[in-house]
């Protein structure tokens, strides 16, 4: 997939960690001239359903799908079915799971999104979870090269982690959360980095969340990290 390199909206995906749509939409529209994507993870998705898509689509933004599939193949493929029929621009599913379920839900993302005449969804690994101590670069490395090897589009790493997911799987779109602007909090957030850092380190697209929609001034904070992306951007990569 292709990124428009000089806008920053396209490098910045906007974390809609809520559990209510009409709150989600209304800072996605407030934040849309500095977010180019909307990701919508397991709690917006349990609220409000698959409509959650089309409305974020609606507002011009492409759409994260963070479902982090992982199951059997044949249920990854069927339900990978379901939602590349949806328009998402991104659906994770997690390199755990193996090569084979990996492909199951890159074929069922693109028949469904062929069935619905939908663009196909880029599908993305998730390599390590933040959570996850125990996982060596050994894993990190395979988990990437099984993620090519499967077709996937991309792989959600966190910042330290894009020099080996970059060695194994040079042409894959990377998609990093963990990022804080320096002196904010870090709250849970276990590797993170800061917006200039991920970009020089390689990331293509940074996942923000509540550095910015909790910040008492969403507008100010996204314009800083915009600004950061923006000088990031034109910056050698480390
Ligand atoms: O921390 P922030 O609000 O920016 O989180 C944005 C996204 O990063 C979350 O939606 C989650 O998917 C991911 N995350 C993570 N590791 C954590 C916490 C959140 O990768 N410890």
């Amino acid at each position: 997939m292709t990124l428009a390199e000089d806008d920053p909206r396209d490098r910045l995906a906007l974390a809609l960690d809520f559990d209510d749509l009409v709150v989600a939409l209304r800072l996605a529209r407030r934040l849309r001239p500095w977010f180019g994507v909307a990701k919508v993870g397991f709690e917006l998705f349990g609220a409000a359903g698959p409509e959650t898509v089309s409305a974020l689509a609606v507002e011009g933004y492409r759409v994260f799908v963070d479902l982090k599939l992982h199951d059997i193949p044949t249920t990854v493929g069927r339900a990978a079915r379901v939602l590349g029929g949806l328009g998402a621009g991104f659906v994770t599913v997690h390199t755990q799971g193996g090569e084979e379920m990996m492909r199951a839900a890159v074929s069922g993302m693109a028949e469904g999104a062929s069935a619905a005449g939908a663009p196909t969804p880029c599908v993305l690994g998730v390599t390590v979870l933040t959570s996850d101590t125990e996982a060596t670069s050994d894993v990190l490395a395979s988990r990437s090269r099984s993620a090519a090897a499967a077709g996937c589009g991309g792989l959600v790493c966190a910042a330290s982690d894009l020099v080996v997911t970059r060695r194994w799987a040079p042409g894959l779109l990377t998609m990093v959360p963990g990022i804080r602007p320096a002196g904010t909090s870090t709250d849970d957030q276990a590797r993170a980095a800061t917006p200039r850092a991920a970009i020089l380190a390689g990331a293509d697209i940074l996942v923000i969340g509540r550095a910015v929609t909790a910040a008492e001034d969403p507008e100010a904070m996204a314009t800083a990290v915009a600004h950061e992306v923006a000088s990031s951007i034109a910056a050698p990569r480390g």
